[in-house]
């Protein structure tokens, strides 16, 4: 092998509690800077905000791709928009399907989720990312969800009549991710966000931590910020947080 020839570590685990958690273990190794963590299936497969995602065997795609840092951890955000749209795109070429993005890290198919995006890293003194890592899962095969999913959630087999072949899925969504990284933050991918937003010209209730509020997004900026007027007139730049859609 060349010298200069890179490799990426690919790791395959039948069942794991997490692939986000096998990727943290791995950051900071001396021999890679960039690996992917794959799993049949996740005992304990981790959403934003503290919730689980439904990671059965055999059913869905569950990745992590571990990358270097570098970046201001406030800029983490544009990973996860990037790989929102990175996804969007290839299962939109692979199923046909019009795959939308609920702001900021929910793929969307006739209404309802069939993917979720989990960016987690570690900042060091200088408030710098010293990894990222990006995990994405994807509901492929019919299955039955738990009760409180069963409205909201879906599968692209539910919604196409089949499921791509994972190996493919998996090959371009590698590829594509770290071919094209250094576009996350552009100008260009904002355009390509907004383009399969769900969430523009929609009424939502902004979900914080402490707090839950109506407002209606008015755009979402250059860099994938929520923009939003909220009921008294006044304006709100979202970059953390999430919204749910109301009908
Ligand atoms: C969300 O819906 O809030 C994000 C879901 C992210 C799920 C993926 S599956 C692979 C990776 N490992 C995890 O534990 N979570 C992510």
């Amino acid at each position: 092998m060349s010298e200069n020839a890179s490799v990426l570590p690919i790791f395959v685990y039948k069942s794991t509690d997490s692939t986000n958690m096998r990727a943290k273990e791995a950051a900071g190794s001396e021999e890679f800077s960039r690996a992917v963590f794959v799993a049949e299936r996740q005992t304990r497969g981790r959403g934003r905000l503290g919730r689980s995602f439904s990671s059965k065997r055999g059913k869905g795609l569950y990745l992590s791709l571990l990358t270097e840092g570098g970046i201001p951890a406030e800029r983490g955000i544009d990973i996860t928009t990037y790989m929102a749209v990175t996804a969007r795109d290839v299962l939109a070429e692979l199923t046909g399907l019009d795959v939308k993005i609920k702001w900021v890290n929910d793929l969307y198919v006739n209404g309802k989720k069939v993917g979720g995006i989990l960016t987690e890293g570690e900042t060091d003194a200088d408030g710098m990312l010293k990894y990222a890592i990006c995990g994405i899962g994807i509901n492929l095969k019919k299955q039955k969800f738990d009760a409180e999913l069963q409205s909201i959630a879906t599968t692209v087999e539910d919604e196409c009549g089949a499921s791509p072949d994972i190996n493919t899925l998996l090959g371009k969504l590698i590829s594509r991710f770290y071919e094209e990284l250094e576009t996350a933050g552009t100008r260009e991918l904002a355009d390509r966000y907004r383009a399969h937003s769900t969430v523009i010209g929609r009424s939502v209730t902004v979900i914080k931590k402490s707090e839950q509020y109506p407002a209606t997004v008015t755009g979402i900026n250059d860099r994938c910020m929520l923009e939003l007027l909220l009921p008294d007139g006044s304006r709100e730049l979202l970059s953390t947080g999430e919204v749910s859609l109301r009908l």
